[in-house]
């Protein structure tokens, strides 16, 4: 890999143009570069080596020039990036020596030039895999415990039901939500995923919504009491069929609606006169606006414990190589992930070793 002692062989993905509908993967290319690993002293610089990188359905919005409303778009001149783990492999930054582990905003690359260090942040594994950072002790976790807990807010022996269930954030809000006492139904989008939501994750019920003609039947067979909390992944045909099954004061964390995000035009919802009828607490949230919340704060000692206490399991979908990048995220976009989706791009001898809970 290395060209010579000072300078490495970069690999990064860049998209020639933006996508519309489904992402093809013609539209991405990896180019190659050689970058420096000797750094300008005084720069503040820190050079890192890609371990893991995190594929979101977010990526999707902003690739579109005005990016999706709340995240700018990407560049065309630069390589795709995202929240990802890796090594310090030069440093010109006090903060950072070569050999610590980093979480930031990477490139899709196996190296990435950060000016002064911006946006990094050490983490100590304390045994766990290095991507569990991007994960269920990262921002999808994050997401799952804020969403959750400040706007769902579930009561012991009330129903919630979380779409899109066995994913990176789903299968974190229905074990979250089972620590509270409730009552979790979850749906997705294949047989393997509704033996992972009953046998590892727990829920209590479980279904494939692509078996089901009538969303809003499946949901008053699989919910008889009634949704209280319904923690929405996906939005359109099945907002609407969750608005007609819903309880008085049931609350709507909006999370995301990945069923929109390749349309060019979004879809309108029907029924959404329920929020008057049943006092329905709907609202949006992004998992940014909480960074610096209490919740965030107690949320990566809650999550450590329970993982530890074997009372949340935690599966993800890991793509081998940086080459794979593309392909995984079109899969992402298409249901192929098998819980939370991460791109493996190298390895550290130093790093915990990941493992997949049973
Ligand atoms: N608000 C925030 O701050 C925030 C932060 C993170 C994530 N999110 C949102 O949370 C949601 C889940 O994200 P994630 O990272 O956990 O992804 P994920 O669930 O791990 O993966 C996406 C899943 O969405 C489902 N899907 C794809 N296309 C669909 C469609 N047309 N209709 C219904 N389901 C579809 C697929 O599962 P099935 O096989 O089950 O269909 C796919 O596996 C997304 O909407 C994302 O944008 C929001």
């Amino acid at each position: 890999m290395a060209a010579s002692d000072s300078t490495v062989t970069n690999k990064s993905w860049f998209l020639k143009e933006y996508p519309k509908g489904l992402p093809q993967e013609s539209l991405f290319e990896l180019r190659e570069s050689q970058l420096s690993t000797k750094l300008d002293e005084g720069s503040d610089d820190v050079l890192v080596k890609v371990l893991y990188l995190s594929l979101d359905p977010y990526m999707r919005g902003r690739m579109k020039a005005g990016g999706s409303g709340y995240a700018q778009g990407f560049s065309l001149a630069k390589p795709l990036v995202g929240g990802a783990v890796g090594v310090v492999v030069s440093s010109a930054n006090s903060k950072f020596k070569e050999g610590d582990f980093v979480l930031g905003s990477l490139g899709w690359e196996l190296f990435t030039l950060v000016p002064k260090g911006q946006g990094l942040r050490p983490i100590d594994p304390k045994g766990l895999p290095l991507s569990y950072f991007l994960g269920v002790l990262g921002m999808t976790g994050l997401t799952a415990y804020c969403g959750l807990f400040d706007i769902g807010d579930p009561k012991e022996g009330e129903t919630v039901y979380v779409s899109a269930a066995s994913g990176a954030v789903g299968q974190i809000v229905g074990q979250l939500a089972k620590i509270k006492g409730a009552h979790v139904v979850g749906s997705a989008g294949s047989a393997e995923k509704v033996e992972l939501l009953k046998n590892t994750f727990k829920y209590d019920e479980a279904f494939n919504y692509k078996d089901e003609p009538d969303l809003s039947a499946a949901l008053k067979k699989y919910c008889p009491k009634g949704i209280d909390v319904y923690f929405e992944n996906v939005g359109g045909s099945m907002l609407e069929a969750v608005l007609q099954n819903a309880n008085t004061h049931a609350r709507i964390p909006v999370c995301g609606m990945i069923s929109q995000y390749n349309l060019e035009e979004g879809e309108g919802i029907h029924g959404l006169i329920q929020l008057i009828a049943k006092r329905i607490k709907m609202q949006g949230f992004l998992v940014g606006d909480y960074m610096t919340s209490p919740l965030a704060k107690s949320f990566p000692d809650d999550v450590s414990k329970w993982l530890k206490e074997g009372k949340i399991k935690y599966v993800e979908d890991v793509s081998e190589g940086l080459e794979s990048a593309p392909q995984a995220f079109i899969g992402l976009l298409q249901g192929h992930n098998v819980g939370k989706l991460v791109v493996h791009v190298a390895d550290d001898e130093r790093a915990p070793k990941a493992k997949q809970e049973e």
